[in-house]
């Protein structure tokens, strides 16, 4: 048998090269710690579980959902933009609730690029922006985020003759896998940027909620005029943990949002109607959970900033997203440190060239494992002379 040609070149996903990783050291009877992957170790609060088990026994819910979901979701969605960002959506034109942010960012290829089109995508950057970009048959132009420029891309230096050819920008603040934000005055830049030369603007903006020292990122629909060329993708897996549920949204532009609807109608059979209901409980009943939450979170990042910099690692501690950005220690790569990590202290890292050639250099950990085991893991480190290379 044959297959696509187009998976000859996929390196296998990310997340599962590193459980593959795990359960090997596992098998062999290792008490592996994982700072791997960003998924909440944290319950989905109750009354958004009990919205689930209601709606589970209501018969109209066992049927085909529709494609562009529960008007009440909409509406919620349209609500919760307007309360938390001061953006107001039409939410039969302007809002596409997803099956987890990923299928919507998975799919833009599909609705947006086609064989031949360019699209501007970071480095470091979320593996699926490019993944999707070449499964639609385009090419990812890649744009360097640097530790000096605060791990922004600089527009201004994309030659202009690229800029003719490529038809969508993927931007994600605050950021994965840096942890960097980014201000409203850096976001109109790239609004303006994407009206100068006719292009989508794709923002990720799925760690919005997951912040920390009182900061509060923006939306990029925040910039006046941003509907004309942007979309926003927002999930509520981090927000409401909820990464086991896989239920998200696209907001903005409504052409935008119609060609996504066009194919997620062709390709899935929309979200199921009670996780929709969970959604609409999370977006509409208390929010004073989250402030308990990032507290949590930022207890976490502190006792790991300070280990990682007692034994050597130099970061700055992240304004939001779940991860830490570590430089490794001089003459290891980002996978030679992974795996001396794995293989003499039994902890998971995931290593930065993982998100691309700019990620070299750097690890990057999640802040979603237990107390427990943030602590387990720092007796491990205490203390830890890392050897120097070639020892
Ligand atoms: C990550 O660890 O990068 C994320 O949890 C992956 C995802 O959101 O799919």
């Amino acid at each position: 048998m044959r297959f696509s040609r187009r998976l000859d070149h996929l390196p296998p996903y990310l997340f599962v090269e590193i459980s593959r990783r795990i359960s090997a050291k596992r098998a062999q009877g290792a008490d592996v710690i994982s700072f791997g992957i960003g998924d909440p170790d944290l319950p989905t609060p109750a009354h958004i579980v009990d919205a689930l088990i209601s709606a589970a026994r209501v018969p109209a819910n066992h049927r085909y959902p529709e494609t562009d979901g529960l008007p009440s979701l909409r509406r919620a969605i349209a609500h919760w933009y307007e309360a938390r960002f001061g953006v107001s959506l039409d939410p039969d034109k302007e809002v596409l609730p997803l099956i987890g942010a990923k299928e919507g960012i998975g799919h833009a290829g599909l609705a947006f690029l086609d064989p031949g089109d360019v699209a501007l995508v970071p480095d470091p950057a979320y593996p699926v922006y490019a993944v999707g970009t070449m499964f639609a048959g385009a090419t990812p132009y890649y744009l360097p985020l640097r530790e000096e420029s605060g791990f922004l891309p600089d527009l201004r230096s994309i030659p202009p003759e690229v800029c003719r050819r490529a038809k969508v920008l993927w931007l994600n603040y605050p950021n994965n896998p840096t942890g960097a934000t980014a201000d409203l005055g850096f976001l109109e830049e790239a609004v303006a940027f994407c009206k100068r030369w006719d292009m989508l603007l794709l923002y990720d903006n799925c760690y919005s909620e997951v912040t920390y020292d009182g900061y509060r990122p923006p939306s990029i629909l925040q910039v006046p005029g941003a509907k004309e060329v942007a979309v926003e993708f927002h999930s509520l897996s981090k927000t409401y943990n909820m990464t086991g549920w896989r239920i998200g949204m696209a907001v903005g532009n409504p052409s935008a949002i119609h060609a996504l609807f066009e194919v997620k109608s062709n390709l899935d059979s929309g979200i199921p109607q009670a996780i929709q209901e969970m959604a609409i409980a999370a977006l509409t009943g208390p929010q004073g959970y989250l402030a308990q939450r990032n507290a949590i979170y930022q207890r976490r990042r502190d006792r790991l900033v300070g280990v990682l910099r007692q034994i050597g690692l130099s970061l700055t501690p992240p304004r939001a997203s779940l991860y830490l950005w570590a430089r490794v220690p001089a003459g290891y790569t980002s996978g030679e440190f992974a795996t001396m990590l794995l293989e003499e202290k039994d902890i998971v890292v995931t290593p930065g060239r993982g998100y691309g050639v700019e990620g070299e250099g750097f690890i990057r950990l999640s802040l979603t494992l237990s107390d427990e085991d943030l602590e387990r893991a720092v007796r491990r480190l205490e203390g830890w002379r890392i050897p120097p290379r070639g020892q």
